[in-house]
C-alpha cells in the first residue's frame, strides 16, 4: 500500500520512451496458449496485470521466462484439465481473455466470472454470445463461466457494440476452428490489430484486424514465433498530458502518433503545438490550455482510457468543458478527488461538465482505478503544495515506473513505501 508524494509546480521537460502496450501484450499472452512451439515476446511492459497473467498461465502448465521486457512462453505443457485460478482471475478483468483460447484447445474452459469493477458493471454477454455462435455451450453456475465444445467451427458474428474483449476472444476462438468466421461491428482498437498482427506471425489467416469487419479461416494448429508488442499509447497519451498540464514540453522518443489522433486533435484545441518528425512525437505547451468538449467513443473516437487525464488537464484550463463518458458508467470516480484539490467539475449522469481554475492546490487523494489515479498524478504535478496519492497498486497495473518516466522530465515524485 505504498503513497506517491508529488510536489507540483514544475514544468515538465525532456524526452522519454514509452513501454510496451498492457492492453495489447495480456491478449497476445493469452494468445500464446494457442500455439505451438516456442514464442518470444519482445518490449513487454513490466506491469503487475502481466505478472498476473503470466501467474495464471504458468498454473495452467505454460511455461514462461522472463529476461528484462523480453518473454519466452512455451504452451507446448498446456494442462487441458486444469482451470484458470479463481482468486487470481478475479482480480484482473482481461483474465476473460483466456476463455477463447482454452475452447480451441481444450475443448472446456471454467472461468471464475470476472464480474463488476470500479468502472462499470462489464458483463460477458457479447464473449458468450460468440462462442456459442461457434458451436460451444455455456452455462453460468456459482459464479463461474462454464462451457464446453465438441470442436469449434466458423460462423458469422455480429456484436451490438464493438467491445475490445469480445472482439478479441471471438478472434483467439475462431483462428484454430473448422471454417470461416466473420466478425462484424469488431472493435477497430489497434491492440485488436496487434493481436492479429501475433497470430499472423504464428501461421493464423486473419483479413481486416483494425476495421469494424474481419475475417478468419481457420487453421489446423499455429507455430510458435517473435513479436515486438506495440508502445502503449496510453501511457503515450498520459505522459503527453503531463507535459500539457504544467506548461512543459516533451518529445516521446520514436513515437509514432497515429494511433492517438483523437486526443492529439484534442491537445491542439487546448493550445498545444505538436510535431511528428522520425525522432519521435513532440509537444509544446501554452502558457494556459484552453477548454475543449470530449465524449468518449470506441476507437477511432477519443478513447475512454484517457478520459479522465484529460478531466484533471481541463480542470486548470481557461473555459467551461462537457466530458461525456459513453463506454463505461461509473468512470468518473477521479472527479471527487479532483474536486479535493479545488476542481470545480460536476457529474450529472454521463456528463462532467467542469468549470477551469488558474490553479489547483496539492491534497491528500485516492485512486479508485488505473486511469484516475494517472489522472490525480497529473493534477498534482499541476497543483501548487504538495499531493499525497495512495491507491498506488492500481497505478502499477498499467504503468511501468510512471514516477521514474516523470522523474527524468524533471517532476519532483517519490514513492513512499508505507
Ligand atoms: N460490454 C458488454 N458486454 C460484453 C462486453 C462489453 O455490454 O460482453 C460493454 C462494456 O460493459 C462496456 C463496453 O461494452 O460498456 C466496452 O467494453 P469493452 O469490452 O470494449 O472493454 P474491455 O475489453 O473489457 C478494454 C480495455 C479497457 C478499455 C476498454 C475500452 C483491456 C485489457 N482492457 O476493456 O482498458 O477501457 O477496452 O477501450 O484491453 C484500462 O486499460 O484502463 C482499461 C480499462
Amino acid at each position: 500500500m505504498n503513497k506517491l508524494s508529488v510536489k507540483g509546480g514544475k514544468k515538465l521537460k525532456g524526452a522519454v520512451k514509452v513501454h510496451g502496450a498492457k492492453n495489447a501484450v495480456l491478449p497476445i499472452l493469452a494468445a500464446t496458449i494457442l500455439t505451438d512451439g516456442e514464442v518470444v515476446l519482445e518490449n513487454v511492459p513490466l506491469l503487475s496485470d502481466v505478472a498476473v497473467f503470466c501467474q495464471i498461465m504458468c498454473s495452467l502448465g505454460v511455461q514462461i521466462k522472463q529476461e528484462g521486457s523480453t518473454l519466452t512462453v512455451c504452451a507446448n505443457g498446456l494442462d487441458i484439465q486444469a482451470n484458470p485460478d479463481s482468486s487470481l482471475s478475479q482480480r484482473l478483468r482481461a483474465s476473460n481473455l483466456f476463455l477463447g483460447p482454452l475452447m480451441a484447445r481444450a475443448g472446456r474452459a471454467r472461468l471464475a466470472f470476472p464480474g463488476g469493477c470500479a468502472i462499470g458493471s462489464r458483463p460477458m454477454d457479447y464473449h458468450i454470445k460468440a462462442l456459442e455462435a461457434m458451436g460451444a455451450s455455456v452455462e453460468l453456475t456459482d459464479g463461474c463461466i462454464d462451457a464446453v465444445c465438441s470442436g469449434l467451427y466458423g460462423a458469422e458474428i455480429y456484436f451490438d457494440f464493438p467491445s475490445v474483449g469480445a472482439t478479441e476472444n471471438a478472434l483467439l476462438a475462431a483462428v484454430l476452428a473448422r471454417g470461416d468466421t466473420v466478425i462484424k461491428n469488431a472493435a477497430r482498437e489497434p491492440e485488436v490489430a496487434d493481436l492479429a498482427g501475433f497470430l499472423k506471425v504464428c501461421g493464423a489467416d486473419i483479413r481486416g484486424a483494425g476495421t469494424d469487419t474481419i475475417y478468419i479461416s481457420g487453421v489446423k494448429a499455429l507455430h510458435g514465433g517473435s513479436y515486438q508488442v506495440m508502445p502503449d499509447r496510453i501511457e503515450a497519451g498520459t505522459l503527453l498530458c503531463a507535459a500539457a498540464i504544467t506548461g512543459g514540453e516533451i518529445l516521446l522518443c520514436g513515437y509514432d502518433g497515429q494511433s492517438l489522433a483523437a486526443l492529439l486533435h484534442k491537445l491542439h484545441d487546448c493550445g498545444c503545438l505538436l510535431g511528428q518528425t522520425a525522432e519521435g512525437l513532440s509537444l509544446t505547451a501554452p502558457e494556459r490550455l484552453k477548454a475543449v468538449d470530449i465524449r468518449t467513443q470506441p476507437y477511432p473516437g477519443f478513447p475512454t482510457d484517457m478520459q479522465p487525464q484529460m478531466m484533471a488537464l481541463l480542470s486548470v484550463a481557461e473555459g467551461a468543458t462537457l466530458i461525456t463518458e459513453s463506454i463505461f458508467e461509473n468512470r468518473f470516480r477521479h472527479a471527487g478527488e479532483l474536486a479535493r484539490m479545488g476542481a470545480d467539475i460536476k457529474v450529472v449522469g454521463e456528463v462532467a461538465r467542469i468549470i477551469g481554475k488558474p490553479h489547483l492546490t496539492g491534497a491528500g487523494v485516492e485512486a479508485a482505478d488505473l486511469r484516475a489515479g494517472a489522472a490525480l498524478v497529473l493534477a498534482a504535478l499541476a497543483a501548487e503544495g504538495e499531493s499525497q496519492i495512495s491507491g498506488v497498486e492500481y497505478i502499477d497495473r498499467g504503468y511501468q515506473s510512471l514516477e521514474q518516466s516523470l522523474s527524468a522530465l524533471g517532476a519532483d515524485i517519490r514513492r513512499i513505501k508505507l
